[in-house]
């Protein structure tokens, strides 16, 4: 691992540590409740989630609208956050479906954790880890869902193997993210500032 990758996931790992403890200090990401509204996420599905679960959303659409989740599937969330599209996803699957939430924040999968302890889901497992080394089985997942994560990863084609790999044959990928426009003057880049300030 070089030291820049070490670099940008101890960078990556504090901004969402803090993300995780303290949504309502983030200036500089849409989040929380009202980004995901704004997303397409259900109005009334979100108000009827506790604030631990919606406070550090910071997904950048719906994915879970990209495709249909249905009862029995198995989904899995890289870069899952705080849980949001987890916990979702595991009302969609029911009782005999099941979720597999991953990130590499501490912070971020604890909160997850006790939310879904908290609304008594108990059909997602939450695994702390980078998506690039996912200790997960091949040909697992139906459907793999990620929101606003594959920009942060230093080794993208690494992460994305790893998605194929949990994959089943004819699975399903939703996912969506953030990404330099090719036409981005430097200036202008570096007008934006750094993402992790
Ligand atoms: C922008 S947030 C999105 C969180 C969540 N998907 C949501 O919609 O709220 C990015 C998340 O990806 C996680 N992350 C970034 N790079 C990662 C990596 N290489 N492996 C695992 N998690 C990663 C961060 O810890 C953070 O929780």
């Amino acid at each position: 691992m070089t030291e820049t990758t070490t670099e940008v996931r101890a960078a990556v790992r504090k901004r969402f540590g803090m993300i995780a403890a303290a949504p309502n200090d983030e200036r500089k990401f849409p989040i929380g409740p009202d980004s995901a509204k704004a997303l397409g996420y259900d109005a009334a599905e979100i108000d009827a989630l506790p604030p631990s679960v919606t406070e550090s959303f910071v997904g950048v659409t719906n994915v879970l609208s990209l495709g249909e989740i249905l009862a029995c599937q198995t989904v899995v969330d890289l870069g899952c956050g705080a849980g949001l599209d987890c916990l979702l996803a595991a009302r969609r699957v029911g009782p005999s479906g099941k979720v597999i939430g991953v990130d590499m924040t501490t912070e971020m999968i604890e909160k997850a954790r006790r939310s879904a302890r908290e609304l008594e889901i108990s059909n997602v497992n939450w695994l702390l880890s980078e998506i690039e080394d996912l200790m997960l089985a091949d040909a697992i997942a139906d459907v793999v869902i990620s929101n606003g994560v594959f920009n942060l990863c230093p080794d993208k084609p690494r992460a994305l193997t790893e998605t194929y790999r949990v994959l089943r044959p004819g699975g399903r990928l939703q996912m969506a993210d953030v990404f330099l426009d090719e036409n981005a003057r430097p200036e202008d880049v570096a007008l934006m500032g750094d993402w992790c300030e």
